[in-house]
């Protein structure tokens, strides 16, 4: 799971490399290379270990090139070194590389490749890349035959630049399962796993599809699949979707946080046209003749996911939600007429990719919630809804958690006909600013809970599905180990775990359950544990720690998340930590 970039022509190479590569990193900060070649065609490389603060801190300042590739890594083959750090060079330094992708069959083209001679001095599988690229290069010095033979002997999924040294004029490319975007000036041709590192230069992309290859030059775009030469489809992305503008935040995360209330009008906007919803009417109606609708996602998309399956039930439907990561391996196939949901911000995540596959080759219906126009998933979806969020950058999914639920609420008013969702929405953005104005007083929660050894969310109904959520963004970012329970289940076995050192977050939005969360909350501090409540204005208590204003219970999930999305952000501000880059993680996650 990597980030690349590469560009050919009248362009400052340094600049577009490293701005893009800063703008990649969301897919893997490990480490960061470029290549290039200089303008006695010599091949130079810069790599290091870490950010791609590192790499711009070491690359020349300034350098004389029209040709260069550029790379951020997430580990997947071999450790976050120098060696094992993009571009990969062939053996006879003929061919230089960068890959996002992963090669299954690697091993097996390893020992073959060094059978005829070439030596290997990384663990990872993108050497043997260049190296297969170099070997079939050499059979008749055409690149192109070159590319196709590598292709068809590829197992696995990548997106390549690939710089050949004795052809300076030709950037050329190759791809399947990762995505990989061309992006076309009028002197200058770019390459890039998303179209944001090239927005600034153009508007206009190629998406490219799998299987396809060619070159781009200064002046031109060749695309060939096959022995075929094809036609570049040409599209346009809008800047507005693409803003990576910091404005006066100190990182993307409290932005995206603070982001949600507009994020939320701007979906109504995009799916309600004041008098009726705007989805695809094809797609409402194959909901409603399916007999179960089946929700699949990972992470903070499968607990918004969990409230699709609220929807669904509340609407009389069969439904239920699974991992990516699990049903992708187990799947159960116990109804005639599925319909599956797949929700996803970037898109791309490998484990959901794999789900999608299995119920393409079924033949079922999917419809894809994304944030992520042309992503995999989105392009291989029967139907899908762009939840126009703008760039969600930060690790730690927020706006979008909110994007996603909100969205579901609207479908669900949509197969209604029941347009107050809508009202009942607007009531939400006014909680969010809300909060938004009272968010000292979360931050003042933070500091009583920041040196806990442990940290419980409980809350019943929805609230304990706002409790995985604000488990799983504590601990992603803030490292503290965290868990969620649904209220009633402490007594069940968890309760054994609590001491003076744990804190206890309890979601109170329910009235019929605010009695019996209360008594749960009281459970856990006669064992020692600090609590807070947050709960909903119309049923507080004096000692509550944070007060909302009350909106439809379906949609109080929003709300509690959003609250714990502040509290994650301020235990992780006052211990330092890299609140947009936690260890370990990477944005989109495309590696099972
Ligand atoms: O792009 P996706 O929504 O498919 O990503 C799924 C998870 O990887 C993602 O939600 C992850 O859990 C986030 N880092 C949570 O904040």
């Amino acid at each position: 799971m990597c980030g690349i970039v590469g560009s050919i022509g009248k362009i400052n190479t340094r600049k577009y490399l490293i701005d893009g590569l800063y703008s990649l990193d969301y897919r893997g900060y490990d480490s960061a290379g470029l290549a290039f070649l200089d303008s006695s065609n010599e091949l130079k490389i810069f790599k290091a270990v870490g950010k791609v603060e590192v790499l711009d801190s070491i690359a020349p300042k300034e350098f004389e090139s029209s040709i260069g590739i550029g790379h951020t890594r997430w580990a997947t083959h071999g450790a976050p070194n120098e060696t094992n750090c993009h571009p990969h060079v062939s053996s006879h330094k003929e061919i230089a590389i960068v890959h996002n992708g992963v090669i299954e069959n690697y091993r097996a083209l390893k020992t073959r490749l060094m059978g005829y001679g070439y030596s290997f001095e990384s663990e990872t599988d993108t050497e043997v890349i260049a190296n297969l690229l170099e070997f079939n290069y050499r059979k008749n010095h055409d690149v192109l035959d070159g590319i196709r033979r590598t292709i068809d002997e590829l197992e696995g999924s990548f997106a390549l630049a690939i710089i050949v040294k004795d052809q300076p004029d030709r950037l050329y490319f190759m791809k399947r399962s990762s995505p990989l975007f061309i992006g076309l000036g009028d002197e200058y041709k770019l390459l890039a796993s998303d179209a944001v590192p090239m927005i600034k230069y153009t508007n206009k992309f190629v998406d490219l599809k799998d299987d396809e290859y060619g070159y781009i030059s200064k002046e031109e775009v060749a695309l060939f699949k096959g022995y075929d030469k094809l036609e570049p489809e040409i599209t346009h992305q809008s800047p507005e979707f693409l803003n990576r503008d910091l404005g006066d935040n100190p990182n993307y995360m409290i932005k995206e946080i603070q982001e949600t209330p507009q994020v939320i009008t701007r979906l109504i906007d995009n799916y309600f046209d004041g008098e009726k919803f705007l989805f695809n009417p094809k797609m409402i109606e194959a909901i409603k003749k399916s007999d179960d609708i089946i929700f699949i996602a990972c992470g903070t998309s499968y607990h918004a996911s969990l409230m699709g399956v609220k929807y669904m039930q509340y609407l009389g439907k069969r439904s239920e939600a699974y991992v990516a990561s699990e049903w992708a391996y187990f799947p159960v196939f116990t109804s005639k007429k599925p319909l599956y949901i797949l929700l996803s911000q970037s898109g791309e995540t490998a484990d959901l990719i794999r789900c999608q596959k299995i119920i393409n080759s079924r033949g079922s219906i999917n419809i894809a919630i994304t944030n992520t126009k042309g992503s995999t998933i989105e392009r291989n979806a029967t139907f899908s809804c762009l939840l126009f969020s703008g760039l969600e950058i930060a690790v730690a999914s927020t706006k979008v958690f909110s994007a996603q639920v909100c969205l579901l609420a609207l479908l669900t008013g949509a197969i209604e006909k029941h347009t107050n969702v809508v009202t009942h929405l607007s009531v939400v953005t006014s909680a969010l600013e809300k909060i938004i104005e009272n968010k000292q007083d979360i931050e003042n929660i933070a500091s009583k809970i920041e040196n806990a050894s442990m940290i419980f969310f409980i809350g019943r109904g929805n609230d304990y599905i706002a409790s995985m959520e604000a488990s799983l963004k504590m601990k992603e970012i803030s490292y503290m180990h965290c868990e969620a329970f649904a209220g009633g289940e402490l007594k069940h076995g968890p309760i054994a775990l609590v001491d003076k050192d744990t804190c206890l977050i309890a979601f109170n939005s329910d009235m019929s359950t605010n009695l019996a969360l209360r008594n749960n909350v009281k459970e856990i501090e006669a064992r020692g544990a600090k609590s807070f409540v947050i709960s909903y204005s119309s049923f507080m208590k004096d000692d509550d720690a944070f007060l909302v204003d009350n909106v439809k219970s379906y949609l109080s999930t929003i709300v509690m998340v959003f609250v714990s999305q502040y509290l994650a952000y301020y235990v992780t501000l006052h211990k330092g930590l890299n609140i947009d880059k936690p260890r370990n993680l990477a944005k989109s996650v495309t590696v099972e």
